[in-house]
């Protein structure tokens, strides 16, 4: 993939990448893209949390250092950093699910927050980690019904254990940053918030794309809570964009960026109702059909907006799909899939190669290659 190379300032390649949650849903889909990347990945997870999953779909078990552990267990994380000995990590590992959170407190905050801890832990008893983005979540935020977007100085909050855990999560990253990381030459570290994102392969229970897809495909109906919220959906490939961005430029030249939190999200024109979004994909797929719940789902969540005016003016990130494009993406991959017999791992190469061309095309700064260095040090000298 020649021209897949000169993205992100070329700094993946031969690089030893470390993505925690790797066989969940953002994590298979970064690991594929980082391979394609050309650098050396490992990831560490505790369970494939879901049957089908995008990782075993995509075969990616053979393709890099296949870790099972727990983030709970300090001694997992650290043989595996003694093992690899990563140079950028990625962590995604995490216990996402807010009903889940109401029956397991306990266990939500333990892998959440003790889960960051200790990997943060683990990155600063080693010397060559050089950049680390921590995966949080739009949900970081305290809910004010923010209708313009909350934005990362906004004051973080969290209603249900899951929330409050992320947001425990990001003042962690916070102390860590600005007690141990950041110095010229040395670790440097930031969180990456994002929310809504659908693609292909994402089979969690709970979440409107799957449960939708997973239905029709068992011939089932499903229930739908609140067709009427309007939500900011993304596609998964825009956060992963903003991610790589991120521990591209902590990794290069942008230490400023240590100890800083970004939102990645979609444009306006990308929110939809949660009904329009199920037309949608009924349209694509010429089939499934769906009913109102007859009462109100005791877990209906407030939407979080995000304003994403920091990572424009910061990283030069913007999201890049339209909304159509978004959905004919996530649609062409459960289509390919449950058709069968289909190399999967192809068609996943096969979206993000059209995304990066379509990223080129609006000439977003991570895929300029070294063009990027040379604008960004005119810039610096002022003559930009
Ligand atoms: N998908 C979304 O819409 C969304 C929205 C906001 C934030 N996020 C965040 O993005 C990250 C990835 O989300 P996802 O949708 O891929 O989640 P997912 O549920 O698909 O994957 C979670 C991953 O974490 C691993 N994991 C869970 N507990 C672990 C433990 N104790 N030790 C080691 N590994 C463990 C699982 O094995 C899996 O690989 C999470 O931090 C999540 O909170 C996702």
């Amino acid at each position: 993939m020649e021209s897949i190379n000169n993205l992100f300032l070329k700094c993946y390649k031969d690089k030893r990448v470390l993505v925690t949650g790797h066989t969940g849903f953002k994590g298979a889909w970064l690991s594929l893209w980082l391979l394609e990347l050309e650098a050396k990945v490992a990831g560490f997870s505790i369970d494939v949390p879901t049957e089908p999953s995008a990782f075993e779909a995509m075969e990616l078990s053979h393709r890099l250092q296949d870790f099972r552990g727990d983030v709970r267990r300090m001694k997992e994380l650290r043989s595996i950093f003694k093992e690899f000995r990563p140079q950028i990590i990625f962590h995604l590992a995490a216990q996402p699910f807010v009903r889940e959170s109401l029956r397991e407190p306990k266990r939500t905050i333990e892998t959440n927050v003790m889960g960051t801890v200790n990997v943060l832990e683990c990155v600063r008893e080693s010397s060559i980690v050089e950049a680390v983005v921590i995966i949080t979540s739009d949900q970081c935020y305290e809910n004010v019904d923010c209708e313009w977007g909350y934005r990362e100085i906004d004051r973080l909050g969290g209603d249900d254990p899951q929330k409050a855990s992320k947001t425990c999560s990001e003042l962690i990253c916070q102390a860590y940053s600005r007690s141990y990381f950041g110095a010229e030459g040395s670790t440097a570290i930031a969180t990456a918030r994002a929310g809504y994102v659908i693609g292909g392969g994402d089979w969690a229970k709970h979440r409107l794309v799957p449960d939708c897809i997973k239905a029709w495909y068992d011939r089932e109906v499903p229930v739908i809570n609140h067709p009427e919220y309007r939500c900011p959906w993304q596609h998964v490939f825009e956060p992963l964009s903003g991610y790589l961005w991120l521990g591209a430029l902590l990794t290069n030249q942008r230490s400023d960026l240590n100890g800083e939190s970004f939102n990645f999200g979609s444009e306006p024109s990308s929110v939809r109702s949660v009904e329009e979004l199920i037309e949608s994909l009924i349209a694509r797929l010429s089939k499934g059909r769906w009913v109102r719940a007859q009462s109100e789902d005791i877990y209906s969540e407030p939407i979080y907006r995000l304003n994403c005016e920091k990572a424009l003016n910061q990283l030069q990130w913007v999201s890049v799909l339209s909304y159509d494009d978004m959905v004919d993406k996530t649609v062409e991959w459960y289509k390919q899939f449950y058709k069968g017999g289909t190399d999967m791992y192809s068609t996943g190469r096969q979206q993000i190669m059209d995304y990066v061309r379509m990223a080129a095309e609006k000439k977003l700064a991570w895929t300029f290659g070294k063009e990027y260095e040379k604008r960004s040090r005119r810039r610096a000298a002022g003559g930009e």
